[in-house]
């Protein structure tokens, strides 16, 4: 469904994505991990099209998307759910959500869509009206990853979901991904919480200094003791 294929990026004379390739198949939870830096999310910025490609392709299903405007990779159908959030403070929770919507056209059943997911993430239905900024961390990424799915993804590209979170929100959220998935989306996972992505996840990938340094299936990578030492920490 996703290719990336030698994808290279930039950032001045910085060399943050060294011919980085990996694969999505349709249906699939795919995690990419990997420590502070290492290229996480300049990798789904490229995807996305917020960062510039300067070589290799992005595909996705089999269109060539490398360096697409964001605005066209969005209708095309890959959502990003950013790193620390990102809702707009100032509106209330469900306007947020609605906002999540403004690239679709099929604005009749935008509204019905949005309380039908304000009536499954319970935390948010009771806080419809209250401005996103006043919500807690936690709740504040639910309403990204709702924001996120009313705009329809066929791909959704998620960047550290679990970031700042209570271990209650982190079982939540995760339980909502895991939904997500079954509901049919896929899903580029971006997360710390390598042991929790690891456990969700079909393949996984793993990154350092913008290069994939190992792949495979996710629980393979988790029995195995280089990855268990370097990336859960155990001894
Ligand atoms: N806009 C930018 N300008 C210059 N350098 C950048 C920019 N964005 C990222 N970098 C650099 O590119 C490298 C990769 O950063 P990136 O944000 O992709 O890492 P990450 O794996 O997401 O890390 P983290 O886990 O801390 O979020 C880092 O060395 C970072 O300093
Ligand atoms: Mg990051």
């Amino acid at each position: 469904m996703l290719k990336v294929d030698d994808v290279s990026v930039y950032y001045g004379h910085i060399h943050a994505l060294k011919g980085v390739s990996l694969e999505i198949k349709e249906g699939e939870i795919v995690a990419l991990i990997g420590s502070n830096g290492a290229g996480k999310t300049t990798l789904l910025n490229a995807i996305s099209g917020m960062v510039k490609v300067s070589s290799g392709t992005i595909r996705f299903e089999g269109t060539d998307i490398s360096n697409h405007k964001a605005q066209d990779v969005v209708k095309s159908g890959i959502i990003h759910c950013p790193e620390g959030r990102k809702v707009f403070g100032d509106l209330p929770v469900y306007e947020n959500i609605l906002a999540g919507a403004l690239a679709r056209k099929d604005k009749k059943k935008i509204k019905e869509e949005a309380d039908a997911y304000m009536d499954r993430f319970e935390r948010l239905k009771e806080r419809r009206k209250q401005l996103a900024k006043t919500l807690s961390g936690g709740e504040q990424q639910m309403l990204a990853i709702c924001r996120s799915l009313i705009g329809r993804p066929k791909i959704l590209l998620l960047d550290e979901p679990s970031m700042g979170l209570s271990p209650t929100m982190v079982q939540e959220v995760f339980r909502i991904i895991q939904e997500t998935n079954q509901e049919g989306i896929t899903i580029l996972l971006v997360e710390q919480n390598a042991n929790l992505a690891l456990k969700i996840s079909n393949h996984a990938y793993v990154i350092e200094s913008g290069l994939i340094v190992q792949s495979g299936i996710s629980s393979d990578l988790l029995a195995s003791d280089e990855i268990r030492k370097a990336y859960l920490g155990e001894a």
